[in-house]
């Protein structure tokens, strides 16, 4: 075969192949290079005859080694095409925050009883937080104590209306305010108290508040919203109790216990033997409330409650330090990947 046609038949399936074609026809001791050692030592005339067939020839090894290259580039890049779903370092996958987890679970439980998602401020005026819920202007939750207010001005405290909201009932009264009734909203949020840090206690934690308003809205529909919403949070042997209790913006109001679901109700450490574990504030509208919203209190009644979401966490995943909550602590938050 002559070296005319070896070139042309020239195949390689990968870069080492080329590489050693290359090397045998162009590298320093290839059989097209060895030519031009020849040609030196032709005579002229020769020299003429045979010079341009020899360049001809270096040109298309040459060439063609360069068109073998491109293919192999070229397939390189259609395989990697192919693979793209191949990933270099596994992705790590983040998981929801157990707060967000037991938010989303409530306000499903609730949407299903036709409860409508608010929201508000958490920087807030004294009104809304307290003075429209019927909040007397001596009560204690309006101490310093309780309530982080925001300073006007620098090294300024007080008088200041603006403050952080200590619940979300501030929502309600937006609402309220805002929309005419029939009302049936849930307002979850961040609040802030004023409280020293520990296991048990936090100066922020989260809320979601209801509120339902209508003609003849009793306190039995209250009680069954609220035995519905035990059931399905829960599980249906889920027991529930009001005690009697006092809120400003309620009256009649009541605390609600549930039978303790870690000992189911035969009483453990969780429930401090008793069986029962409070898990919401609740009670008719005040009707200074209603009227104080713009809402005649003769044609229409309403019902709210408010619960600690961090509260019924802890009752669902047994989370015992309420720190672990906003610490971002990743060995905590990995136990949630999968709920
Ligand atoms: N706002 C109350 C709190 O933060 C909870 C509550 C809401 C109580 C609605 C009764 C009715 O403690």
């Amino acid at each position: 075969m002559s070296l005319q046609e070896q070139v042309a038949q020239m195949q390689a399936q990968s870069k080492d192949e080329l590489e050693q074609l290359r090397i045998q026809f162009l590298g320093k001791k290839g059989e097209v290079t060895e030519l031009f050692d020849e040609f030196r030592r032709l005579s002229k005339e020769q020299k003429a005859e045979l010079g341009a067939a020899i360049n001809a020839l270096k040109n298309s090894t040459a060439s063609r080694l360069q068109e073998m290259r491109d293919a192999l580039e070229q397939q390189a890049v259609e395989e990697e095409k192919a693979d793209l779903t191949r990933t270099p370092d596994p992705i790590e996958l983040g998981s929801r925050h157990p707060l967000s987890l037991v938010k989303e679970e409530i306000i499903d439980i609730f949407a299903r009883i036709g409860f409508t998602v608010e929201e508000g401020p958490e920087v807030e005026d004294d009104k809304h937080v307290f003075g429209m819920l019927n909040f007397a202007p001596e009560h204690p939750a309006r101490d310093m104590q309780d309530t982080f207010f925001v300073e006007k001005e620098e090294g300024v405290q007080k008088p200041t209306d603006i403050l952080l909201r200590t619940h979300t009932s501030s929502v309600q009264t937006r609402v309220m305010t805002s929309e005419k009734p029939p009302i049936r909203v849930l307002c979850p949020g961040r609040v802030y108290r004023n409280e020293a840090v520990s296991a048990r206690a936090h100066c922020f934690f989260h809320q979601i508040e209801g509120l339902y308003i209508d003609k003849n809205v009793s306190f039995a529909d209250l009680r069954q919203a609220l035995l519905y919403f035990a059931k399905e949070m829960f599980g249906a042997d889920t027991q529930i109790r009001l005690r009697p209790s006092y809120f400003p913006f309620t009256e009649p109001s009541a605390e609600m216990d549930i039978s303790c679901n870690i000992c189911g109700g035969k009483g453990c450490s969780f429930c401090k033997g008793t069986g029962w574990v409070e898990i919401l504030g609740c009670g008719m509208v005040d009707p200074n409330v209603l009227e104080s919203c713009g809402i005649d209190s003769k044609e229409y009644s309403g019902y709210a409650f408010g619960l600690g979401v961090e509260r019924i966490t802890n009752l669902k995943y047994r989370v015992k330090d309420l720190r672990l909550f906003s610490e971002n602590d990743i060995r905590f938050l990995r136990q949630f990947e999968a709920c």
